[in-house]
This record gives C-alpha cells, structure tokens and sequence, in this order.
C-alpha cells in the first residue's frame, strides 16, 4: 500500500498521510516516498504548491513510528534520522510552497514536518508538540533549531525541555501556527460542495432540487443531531461525519 494518497487540482496537490491506524507516524517506507515525491514536484513546473495532512481526523503525523523504532539498531536510528533530515531540508530548498494541514496532532517528527512547511493551518482541534524528551531523546529532525527561530528560544526551550503538547489556540498565539479553522461536519461539507458544483451546471429549478437531494443526506446523519446537542449543552461539536 502507498504511504501517501495523492490528489492533484490543477496547480496544488494533495498528500495525505495513509497511516491512520499508526496515527500517520514517520516510518522508513514513508520517508522513501516523500523523498520521491519531494524530487518530482521539485523537478516540475505545473505543481506550485503542495498541502501536506494526515488521513482521519486524529491526527497529522503522531512523530517516528515507535513500533518500527523499536525493533531498529543504534546505526539504523542514525541512517534514518540522516535521510530524514535531508528531506526537511529539501522542504524548504523546494521552490513549491508547501502547508501544513493540521488536522489534529502533530507531535514529535509531526510538529518538524510542520515546521519545515511555509504555512501552517491548523484544525481547532489540533495540538502540537516537540514531545521528544518525554521518550529520552531529542528532536532529531531540525526541531529545536527551526522551533527556536520561528517563536524565540525562551518559547521554544518551554515547549522543548517540558514536551508539552499545545492546543490551536496557544499554537496561534505563540506564532507557531499561522491560522486556526474549525473542522466543519464533513458529511454537511461534502454535501454543500455537491450542492454548488454540480449546481452550476443546472438550471435553477434543477439546481433548487439537487439542494434539496443533498439536504437528504444531512438531514438523516448523526453529525446533525450532534450539532444541535452540542448548542444546547453550549460545547464545541465532535463531528464523526455519520
Ligand atoms: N508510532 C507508532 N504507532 C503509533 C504512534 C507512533 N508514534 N502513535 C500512535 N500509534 C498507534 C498506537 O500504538 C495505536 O496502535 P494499536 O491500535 O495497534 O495499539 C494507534 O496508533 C492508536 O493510538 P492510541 O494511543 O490508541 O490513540 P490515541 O488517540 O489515544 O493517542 C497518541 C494517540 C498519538 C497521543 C498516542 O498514541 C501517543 O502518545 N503516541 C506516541 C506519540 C509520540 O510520542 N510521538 C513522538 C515520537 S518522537
């Protein structure tokens, strides 16, 4: 299976993480395909920029896949981390501009990745962490200098020397994120960019009729009803786009 699901539209491309299950941790297979990845949309002049996520709704990237680190000697450790860091680097040697789309955690390696792209946006329900020290080591991918030089070091050593993770909202004012968006009811946005899209090509009594078909879709859903819970119990919804 491929570490990545790609989508091109026109000028931007789409990668996703296809971990979701190891909450798209780092593993060898996938620093091989973004190296790939990296060499071709470097080497063209059609993709301009490339939004980087993770599938589900859990996470980014949760840093190295622990399982697989785990069972890798000292010297693999150090040949990974080597390939590693040459891949963040090509990041930002890379002329496409490259945004981070934090949809939930990004810790460890997640929160480098984050770092080396030039922009980061971020779900309301992310939370970002250099959480390395918890585990005995260090960031090992550019993290403590690319963190100090972009929130200062006194913000980056709290983060750093403590491994604490930090919500959208701290991430935005410490700078470490540029912009936060709520994670709206997925099934509600599929259904409205339906209703638009392939409304455009429709007369208005054809197009009236396909928001109606669409409305169907959300009406009969979990998400709605948990929408009008959480009003009522005055929380932030938990969408699970059923
Ligand atoms: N590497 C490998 N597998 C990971 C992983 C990682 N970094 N993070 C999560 N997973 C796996 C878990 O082992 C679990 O797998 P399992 O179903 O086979 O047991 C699955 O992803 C779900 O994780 P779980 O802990 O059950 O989900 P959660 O949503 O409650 O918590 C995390 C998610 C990421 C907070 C937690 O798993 C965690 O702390 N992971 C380690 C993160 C870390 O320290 N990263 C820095 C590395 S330097």
């Amino acid at each position: 299976m491929s570490e990545f699901k790609v989508d091109a539209l026109e000028a931007v491309e789409i990668w996703t993480i296809n971990g979701e299950a190891r909450r798209n941790s780092i593993n060898r297979g996938m620093v091989q395909e973004l190296e790939n990845m990296l060499g071709r949309v470097s080497s063209s002049r059609e993709v301009r920029a490339v939004v980087l996520t993770g599938a589900g709704d859990k996470a980014l990237c949760a840093g190295a896949d622990l399982k697989e680190r785990a069972k890798m000697s000292q010297s693999e450790v150090r040949g990974f981390l080597a390939t590693l860091r040459r891949l963040l680097r090509s990041f930002e040697a890379s002329d496409c501009v490259f945004i981070a789309a934090i949809n939930g955690l990004a810790l460890g390696g997640g929160t480098e990745i984050a770092l080396c792209c030039d922009l980061r946006i971020a779900s309301s329900t992310a939370e970002l962490g250099l959480t390395e020290v918890k585990l005995g080591i260090i960031p090992g991918g550019g993290g403590t200098q690319r963190l100090a030089r972009l929130i200062g070091p006194a913000r980056a050593k709290d983060l750093i020397l403590t491994g604490r993770r930090v919500g959208a909202a701290e991430a935005l004012n410490l700078g470490l994120v540029n912009r936060v968006v709520p994670l709206n009811a997925p099934l509600a946005v599929a259904a409205a960019k339906h209703a638009v899209d392939l409304g455009l090509d429709l007369s208005l009594d054809a197009g009236l009729a396909l928001e109606h078909q669409q409305y169907e879709i959300v009406l009969k859903s979990e998400d709605r009803l948990e929408g009008l819970q959480a009003f009522l119990e005055k929380r932030a919804p938990r969408y699970q786009g059923r």
